[in-house]
């Protein structure tokens, strides 16, 4: 088993760490903020992340992972793994700074022949250029581009079961070394060049991203012509060249991933002069997905005073607690500042989403959000929302607007309590009153010029 370093405690570096220790390595997990340190130290994860936490108590106390702020471990690395953050720069491109400050304070440390393995998501070119700095090649290493697939929520599982290990490598003996690492998982083991699984990481991402947004903006065509998204997504899933998986209509994407990658794939492609009509539209789309649900809210909202929603769900997808790039709150803020009162629930991400709008009332319990409230907008699909008691939902409500940002819900059923259900191209037999959505009353804000009402 090889002894290896990972750099960053954030939700890859935390997770790659674990995991690989997991698989029997000998792992040091380098983080410079002492507060992160502290708290892992302390049992305490700085991520919610299901699964995690057992393995880091389990391989902590075996000896096979350990945390500190000191690089000096890595001298005993057979390969380090940088897993730091690249946020989006002002323009949309992904700022490598952390990575490449993370270098260089790793490279004084390690031995001729380390293997630096880049998770971070980087722009295309980067391992090369740190593969060219002089520091590294002083320093006799070897650089990688090994991306990482992991989804929030699902990350060890994700880790541990791969689809596929992406190793781009200039030499084979570099790409062997890290190959080896993953050799106890049972995927298949893709070697490519550096600049090839670089931009492989970003394709998948914005293919992903794009299958939503084209499944969004079928949804509204099939809103118009009274067609049901969940069953066209069922049959356009079926067919095998297509398959299943990211066709769920509703709010879009959020997220620390898609967001940035989308605008960092953009951003790379205008620097060499690359058109990409398709990746603008995509973000587009995405973007009008939660104007269009902040307007059926207002439109419901009309003539009443003082008007209160609810909002249930803050993360930007079950089973995490991370809000960034998240609708909830894109949709609330811009609700708060059409004076509506917001209360918001979320079983995990309540305060880190009061760190992003301290004015939103946060509750407890989906009840205590509800109660009052005008309108209910279903912002993530946690489990536990869809087993509320309906019954006394509507009793206690104030209004009767639900809007399923997450085409989640049982609309028939919800229709049938007397609630007026609004969806994201689900068939009007289950949206609001049964009456087409012109007659329904509200306009929609992707409405086009020449549309024509049937
Ligand atoms: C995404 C990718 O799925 C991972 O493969 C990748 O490793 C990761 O980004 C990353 O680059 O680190 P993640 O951001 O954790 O993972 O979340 P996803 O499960 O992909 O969901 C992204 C967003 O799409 C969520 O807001 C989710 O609600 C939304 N979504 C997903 C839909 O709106 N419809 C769908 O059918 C599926």
């Amino acid at each position: 088993m090889a002894r290896l370093g990972v750099v960053g405690a954030g939700y890859v570096g935390l997770v790659t760490a674990t995991c690989l220790s997991e698989l029997g390595h000998h792992v040091t997990c380098i983080e410079v903020d002492e507060t992160k340190l502290t708290a892992l130290g302390a049992g305490d994860l700085p991520i919610h992340e299901p699964g995690l936490g057992e393995l880091v108590w389990k391989n902590a106390r075996d000896g096979r992972l350990q945390f500190t702020a000191d690089y000096e471990p890595a001298r005993y690395a057979g390969a380090v793994f940088i897993a730091v953050p690249t946020p989006s720069g002002d323009d949309g491109s992904a700022d490598v700074s952390c990575v490449l400050q993370a270098v260089d304070s790793l490279v004084p440390h390690i031995q001729p022949g380390t293997v630096i393995a880049i998770k971070s998501t980087v722009p295309v070119g980067t391992a090369d250029r740190i593969a060219a700095l002089q520091s590294v090649l002083n320093a006799r290493v070897e650089v990688v581009s090994n991306p990482e697939f992991l989804r929030q929520g699902t990350a060890v599982h994700n880790f541990l079961h791969p689809d596929r290990v992406v190793i781009g490598a200039e030499s084979t003996e570099a790409m062997e070394q890290v190959a080896r690492i993953y050799a106890s998982l049972e995927a298949p083991i893709v070697a490519v060049d550096r600049r090839s699984a670089e931009l492989a990481k970003y394709a998948a991402n914005a293919l992903l991203a794009t299958r939503i947004s084209f499944m969004n903006e079928i949804s509204h065509i099939a809103t118009a012509v009274n067609a049901d998204i969940d069953d066209v997504a069922r049959i356009v899933g079926m067919d095998r060249r297509i398959g299943p998986a990211f066709l769920r209509s509703g709010l879009g994407w959020g997220g620390s991933c898609f967001p940035k990658d989308v605008l960092a794939l953009t951003s790379v492609a205008a620097r060499h002069g690359c058109h990409t009509p398709i990746l603008r539209a995509v973000y587009e789309i995405n973007q009008r997905q939660r104007e269009y649900a902040a307007q059926l809210l207002i439109d419901a909202l009309q003539g009443i005073d003082d008007p209160i929603v609810a909002v249930l769900g803050a993360a930007f997808k079950p089973n995490t607690d991370d809000v960034r790039g998240s609708p909830a709150l894109t949709i609330a803020e811009q609700l708060l500042r059409k004076g509506v009162t917001v209360r918001l629930h979320d079983p995990f991400a309540l305060a880190k989403a009061t760190d992003v709008l301290a004015e939103i009332d946060c509750r407890p319990d989906p009840y205590s959000a509800l109660d009052g409230a005008d309108a209910l907008l279903l912002a993530t699909e946690w489990e536990e929302y869809y087993d509320l008691d309906w019954i006394l939902v509507r009793e206690s409500m104030r209004g009767k607007t639900v809007v399923d940002g997450r085409n989640a819900l049982d609309g028939a059923l919800l229709h049938g309590l007397g609630f007026r259900y609004q969806s994201f191209g689900r068939a009007t037999r289950t949206n609001g009153n049964g009456a087409t959505p012109h007659e329904d009353g509200f306009t929609s804000p992707l409405d086009v010029p020449g549309a024509v009402a049937e």
